[in-house]
């Protein structure tokens, strides 16, 4: 379902990605790992749509569409979602709200009619079961004061109200304690099914207890430089990446 190909990316003049391969097929689990400032987030953000960001080389395909032309808005409507390292704040919005309003947008973009609050609130409340948030959250503004923690729980019901096709979650373990942990990595697990894809990035192994990897990928300095099973986050977390610096 995506397919990177020889993807080279700068920011700010500087050469980040350097020709980064990646292909997820539907029902796959592939987790990213790798040193700070690998690009990691980077690839992410570029998955995103961020313009900061300039693709200088390599394509981007999401079920075959070409998405490096594609505004954020159409990515997140084709089925992309994006869960971020550092989850942004808005103030005045709450999180009912904002929920309400993508889901809508969603609906719209594949021409169906969209849902009033009213209807929406029941839809939420599934969602926030299954991913174990409370449901104080719903009239807190979106991300405002949020521990951690709690921020990261958002984000897996963002992801439960949207079903996305692709997930890609940046860091989603971090900041979380082990309670925390198991029922956000319980909620991706019931999320994911036959039909999805997830990328997950992360810096550690336990998290990939929980949430089980078919793939484990290493970037290096902006490219992947070694993949395996679930098995090279273990030899990983033993060894290090200085020992795949050596291929
Ligand atoms: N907006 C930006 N402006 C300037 N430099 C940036 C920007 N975004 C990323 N970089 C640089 O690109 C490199 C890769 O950063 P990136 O955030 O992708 O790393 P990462 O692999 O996600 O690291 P971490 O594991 O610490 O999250 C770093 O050297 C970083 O400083
Ligand atoms: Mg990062």
């Amino acid at each position: 379902m995506l397919e990177i190909k020889e993807l080279k990316v700068d920011v700010e003049g500087k050469a980040i990605l350097k020709g980064l391969n990646l292909k997820i097929c539907q029902g796959e689990i592939h987790a990213l790992m790798g040193p700070n400032g690998a690009g990691k987030s980077t690839l992410a953000k570029v998955l995103a749509g961020d313009p900061s960001y300039e693709v200088v080389g390599g394509e981007i395909l999401f079920e075959t569409q070409n998405i490096l032309e594609m505004s954020p808005e159409e990515r997140a409507h084709l089925g992309l979602f994006m869960g971020f390292q550092y989850p942004i704040e808005i103030p005045g919005i709450s999180n009912v709200q904002f929920l309400h309003a993508a889901y809508n947008a969603k609906l719209k973009a594949h021409g169906k009619a969209v849902v009033t609050e009213e209807e929406f609130q029941k839809i939420l409340d599934e969602k926030m079961a299954l991913v174990d948030v409370k449901s104080e959250f719903k009239q807190r503004n979106l991300n405002e004061g949020f521990s951690g923690g709690e921020k990261k729980r958002n984000e897996i019901l963002q992801m439960a109200v949207l079903a996305p096709k692709l997930a890609i979650l940046d860091e989603t373990d971090s900041g979380l304690d082990i309670d925390a942990m198991r029922t956000v990595a319980q909620g991706v697990n019931t999320l994911m099914g036959t039909e999805n894809g997830l990328l997950l990035i992360t810096h550690y192994q336990r998290l990939l207890d929980y949430i089980r990897p078919d793939f484990v990928h290493v970037v290096i300095d902006g490219a992947i430089v070694q993949s395996g099973g679930p098995e090279l986050a273990m030899e990983l977390e033993q060894k290090g990446y200085d020992w795949c610096k050596n291929f």
